[in-house]
């Protein structure tokens, strides 16, 4: 069981009330009124979604020797779903209340215990997230429906022993303040829910034209792995990998881009001998994922290990661990790299009738291979991205005066815009026309920005609010003196004379290092 962590609400408002003024993300059909679990990336989410996944494929699949690429069709035939197992158990345990009509996921709703005066008086029910004082006000609200408003609360164990709803008998759910109930005993026992979208393909509307839109991208390269091997010169150990949509019906989609119904996920399955020391490859692996968040901006003190334990894994998983990230809802999955052994292959051997089996020339034999997976979700790396750059200080506007100043620290490397160029005048053609031919120039290699508009100091600030990482003023020392620009960075406000070749080798080195 995974102990709820506590939440940042304010700074998910931040993030989410920054990236709907700026053009990073909207809800879904928002003039129809939003639909839930679904989002749109605006101008500047697209570039840093993109890049994401572009530093992710370049990482992992260009910079490597050992992965090649994949791009499988989104709906694929039912019998994969039936082979991996989807249709038989892709499901959620939900927990319905029947005063509230609320629907929660019963892994992350908890239940806690009420002690009044030493004496166990029932329990409260709280979603993951829930911050301490609502746990409090829940106990107390159970507590004063008891007609015990004098009693005193055990405060130690309401927020020490949480037990995860799944593991609730009907004596507990009896005696159960519900999140958002009045009376005990409105929660019912957790109910398993199906969480393919179904669809139907051709022109019969009848049972056998039914279809799923993928749930993952990794049963795409199962079903690929015969082509690959037989068509590319691959030989153990080796991964495929791939990016794309996944769909899930997720009941309770929530906490912003974390959990939706419609994302992205960056899945790589790397096919092993039988043989081969799957501990150590699975480590390797944890360190290589740990290491490429850090390239991409994420603090190392902020990614810790969830180690699943050996009795909740699937019986034909070898190892499962998450790498966790703090969100601003609290600490949550964000990568998960499981070790499967050989089931996936073995299930769509058997029921596809095709051999899975491999030649290994090193030891001259043949079998199905094991696999390790590292899954990611393009939309939760971009979360995790936002939360760790988020940030306010205080720096002197053009007057001297210091103000509060939002901005974002991204990461060069998949920061929107790379640079914003400024002619320091916008009433100065001699200025205006240089800082033009510079944009022009940078921008035949990266996504750079113009702005002539406003104050200096204003211009800096819109750019540090986007994450722009460089600004490049050019002024009359630019074009009177040495060809010099200002270059400021967005983090410290330093600023420094370059020459233009110095200004391209800084970028260079920054955004592509
Ligand atoms: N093939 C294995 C697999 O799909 P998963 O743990 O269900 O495993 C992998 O998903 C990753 O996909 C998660 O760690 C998360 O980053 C992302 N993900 C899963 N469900 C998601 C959702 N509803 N919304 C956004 N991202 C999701």
């Amino acid at each position: 069981m995974t102990a709820p962590t506590a939440s940042n609400e304010s700074l998910m408002e931040e993030i989410v009330g920054l990236c709907k003024r700026r053009g990073f993300i909207f809800p879904s059909s928002e003039i129809y009124g939003g639909y839930s679990g679904f989002y749109d990336y605006g101008p500047l989410g697209v570039e840093l979604r993109n890049n994401i996944k572009q530093a992710w494929w370049r990482d992992f699949v260009h910079r490597r020797d050992d992965v090649v690429g994949l791009d499988s069709s989104i709906i694929m035939h039912p019998k994969i779903w039936k082979a991996s197992g989807h249709i038989d158990g892709f499901s959620d345990p939900m927990v319905d209340c029947k005063e509230s009509k609320k629907r929660y996921r019963a892994d992350q709703l908890f239940y806690a215990p009420v002690v009044l005066d030493d004496e166990g008086c029932g329990y409260v029910a709280y979603v993951e997230g829930a911050d301490q004082a609502s746990i409090i006000k829940q106990a107390k609200k159970l507590r004063d429906s008891l007609d015990k408003k004098q009693a005193k609360l055990d405060e130690d164990k309401l927020l020490g022993e949480a037990t995860e709803f799944t593991e609730s008998d009907d004596a507990v759910r009896e005696k159960t303040l519900g999140p958002d109930a009045s009376k005990v005993g409105t929660l019912t026992a957790p109910r398993e829910f199906k969480l393919m979208f179904e669809t139907k393909v051709g022109p019969l509307a009848d049972d056998s034209a039914v279809a799923y839109l993928r749930p993952e991208t990794a049963q795409g390269i199962f079903a690929n792995y015969k082509n690959i091997v037989d068509t590319g010169r691959v030989k153990i150990p080796f991964g495929i990998a791939q990016t794309g949509k996944a769909f899930r019906n997720e009941i309770t989609p929530r906490n912003f881009i974390f959990r939706s119904r419609e994302f992205e996920q960056m899945e790589i399955e790397y096919f092993i001998s039988p043989e081969a020391d799957w501990k150590q490859l699975h480590r390797e692996w944890l360190d290589t994922c740990i290491d490429w968040l850090v390239s991409i901006g994420l603090p190392r003190e902020s990614v810790t290990e969830d180690v699943h334990p050996q009795e909740k894994l699937a019986f034909y998983s070898q190892a499962t661990t998450d790498l966790m990230f703090q969100f601003p809802h609290g600490e949550q999955e964000l990568w998960g790299i499981a070790c499967r052994s050989d089931y996936d292959l073995k299930q769509h051997q058997q029921h596809s009738g095709k051999s899975m089996e491999i030649f290994d020339e090193a030891s001259k034999s043949k079998f199905v291979p094991h696999v390790i997976e590292p899954s990611l979700g393009v939309d939760r790396t971009l979360l995790a991205v936002l939360t760790a750059a988020y940030c306010e200080d205080e720096v002197p506007n053009d007057k001297g005066t210091a103000e509060k100043r939002t901005l974002l620290k991204f990461s060069p490397k998949i920061a929107p815009y790379k640079a914003a160029v400024f002619p320091l005048l916008k009433n100065k053609p001699e200025l205006v026309e240089r800082a033009d031919a510079l944009y022009r120039k940078l921008q035949r290699r990266w996504n750079v920005f113009y702005d002539a508009s406003g104050a200096i100091g204003r211009r800096y600030r819109r750019q540090d609010e986007i994450g722009t990482p460089f600004g490049i003023t050019i002024d009359f020392d630019t074009i009177e003196k040495d060809g010099t620009v200002t270059l400021r960075d967005r983090d410290t406000c330093e600023q420094r004379r370059v020459s233009e070749d110095e200004l391209i080798d800084f970028l260079e080195a920054q955004i592509e290092g």
